[in-house]
């Protein structure tokens, strides 16, 4: 398993353990500890109700950006240049380490 951390808004971070045999995205991991991400479209790139924040890479680098992604982040307003779309990161040894913050939806 990994570790990723979800920071909150007093300055703690929550530390999850996420299995790497799974195949799970960052927002079924986020989701099943029971933070507030809506996930609407189920993984499909298409709601950016699972949008965080990531504060600090993980071990490696951050896959790269599908269209989809890409498009869904530059239509919300307070998307940032570290802005993703959780469900688009695949839970790997990468992102072992990952800081994300949860974001407010669309
Ligand atoms: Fe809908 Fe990620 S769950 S965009």
């Amino acid at each position: 398993a990994i570790t990723i951390y979800v920071a909150q808004d007093n300055g703690e971070r929550v530390e999850l353990e996420a299995p790497l045999d799974m195949n799970l995205s960052v927002m079924e991991v986020l989701k099943a500890n029971e933070f507030p991400v809506q996930a609407v479209c189920g993984g499909m790139a298409i709601c950016a109700t699972c949008h965080v924040e990531v504060l600090e890479n993980g071990q490696g680098e951050l896959p790269d950006m599908g269209d989809d992604e890409a498009y869904m982040l530059e239509s919300l307003p307070h998307a940032t240049e570290s802005s993703r779309l959780s469900c688009q990161l695949r839970v790997n040894p990468d992102l072992d380490g990952l800081v994300v913050r949860i974001m407010p939806e669309a």
